[in-house]
């Protein structure tokens, strides 16, 4: 087999087997298909497409291309990913809630990408806390605990990491073939019987336009199934910030504030939504409204919120600020709001763009390895729908850095859209693909 016959196949729309799509990525992570080659079939791919049983493909080569990670318990072993967006931290909500209802949540998470932020960014904002684990440690760690949050390791579908940087340089990211296979790549090395998908839709949203947002959907639940798991994704809203805060440690704080049930509605629903799929994966409730009942009163009782305490002492982190985020957590020096400058409603408050805003003041990373700084962020006060009263503050900026303020601000005022006539607030989920 040869790369350059592969590469001219699928070219011309050809079908690749299950056997030359593994020659390629064996040989990309060997060394013997160089760069050159690789882009060559990304940019195929990215223009012809690829068909399930293709993907699939894919997916087991990249997958078993590292190690994997088993857990040897009794209960139901349940994961979740998310395709990102601005102000998304539901897996920090959602992983000690379904921990507190049963399930095992091993989670390995990423840092910032581009406008979108990171679990483990912001779960590290939490002082002491250890995201680094060895694989091994990871797995006692869910074992003891019923879960964890840790960074992803190299070791999990190294095939992934080189041909993600090699997309990110030759313009194919936006690929579905390749995004399921680099998602589900790393999703089916850890061991779990059901997968839930949070794919995003709207400005802020890896793949904005709905209809391309469900192929996703329905392309990772398809691919999931072949390889042996349940799986369910729902297709939320990203078109403003999910909840009120963007930036890590404020992020933080309003995720305390959801698993103690006083959370933001959007975040919320999002989470017992998301999770009521997983409690009917694991045959834990007969109907979704039953689960959604069941996950609400464990945020209300404080049985989500002990868990949360659970596992972040048992990753090192000080538990103090989870009880006093105020004293406890990163806070920046100075917080700057944006007024409205005329009376009306929120029309649009764009996820992207306030994503960026938070980005400039230092929340996220221009390059991989940079610090970030986890006390800024934006905090919205208004949602989209909401009145408002000229000079009334929209948006309030976290700040530690002033230099930093004129370009996030330009930002953030292009984000913000008034309209004197009552506009509709987005609907949250969009579709569920089962
Ligand atoms: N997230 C991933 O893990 N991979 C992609 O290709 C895109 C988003």
């Amino acid at each position: 087999m040869r790369a350059i016959d592969l590469i001219r196949k699928k070219r011309d729309g050809g079908e690749l087997s299950a056997e030359e799509v593994r020659f390629l990525i064996e040989g990309y992570v060997g060394g013997d298909v160089p760069d050159y080659q690789m882009s060559a079939f990304c940019m195929a791919v990215f223009f012809q497409g690829m068909g399930e049983r293709e993907i699939w493909a894919l997916t087991e080569a990249m997958r078993a291309s590292g190690a994997t990670v088993r857990f040897d318990v009794e209960g139901f072993v349940a994961d979740k990913h998310s395709t990102g967006g601005v102000g998304d931290k539901v897996s920090l909500v959602l992983v000690p809630l379904m921990a507190a209802a049963g399930l095992y949540m091993p989670k390995l998470s990423g840092r910032g990408l581009g406008h979108t932020g990171g679990t483990i960014d912001k779960l590290e904002s939490i002082p002491g806390l250890r995201t680094r684990f060895s694989l091994e440690e990871f797995r006692r760690l869910v074992e003891r605990h019923g879960a964890a949050i840790a960074e992803s390791s190299e070791e999990i579908a190294p095939a992934d990491h080189k041909l993600y940087a090699l997309r990110d340089a030759t313009a194919t990211v936006e690929s579905i073939p390749l995004i399921v296979g680099s998602i589900l790549s790393k999703k089916l090395a850890v061991e779990s019987q059901g997968l839930v998908f949070d794919v995003k839709t709207g400005a802020g949203a890896l793949l904005p336009q709905l209809p391309r947002a469900r192929r996703l959907a329905r392309l990772l639940v398809a691919i999931a199934r072949r390889s042996g798991r349940r799986a369910a994704a729902l297709l939320t809203d990203m078109s403003q910030p999910l909840g009120f805060m963007v930036g890590n440690a404020l992020e933080v704080r309003e995720a305390i504030e959801t698993l103690q049930g006083r959370g933001p509605r959007d975040l919320e629903e999002v989470c017992v939504s998301l999770g009521a799929e997983l409690l009917l994966m694991a045959q834990a409730a007969p109907t979704a409204q039953g689960a959604q009942r069941t996950l609400r009163a464990l945020l209300r009782e404080g049985a989500a919120f002990a868990k949360f305490e659970e596992i972040v002492k048992a990753q090192g982190g000080d538990v103090r600020a989870l009880h006093e985020p105020e004293r406890f957590l990163p806070k920046a020096q100075e917080t700057v709001e944006l007024k409205a400058k005329r009376s009306g409603y929120v029309r649009r408050l764009h996820a992207r763009l306030l994503g960026e805003a938070a980005h400039l003041l230092g929340a996220g990373r221009a390059r991989k390895g940079e610090a970030i700084d986890p006390a800024v962020g934006v905090e919205l006060l208004k949602k989209v729908g909401d009145e408002v009263e000229r000079g009334e503050p929209v948006l309030r900026l976290h700040v530690n850095d002033r230099g930093r303020l004129p370009e996030a601000l330009r930002r953030a005022e292009r984000a913000v859209r008034l309209s004197r006539a009552p506009a509709v607030p987005p609907s949250l989920v969009r579709g569920r693909i089962v």
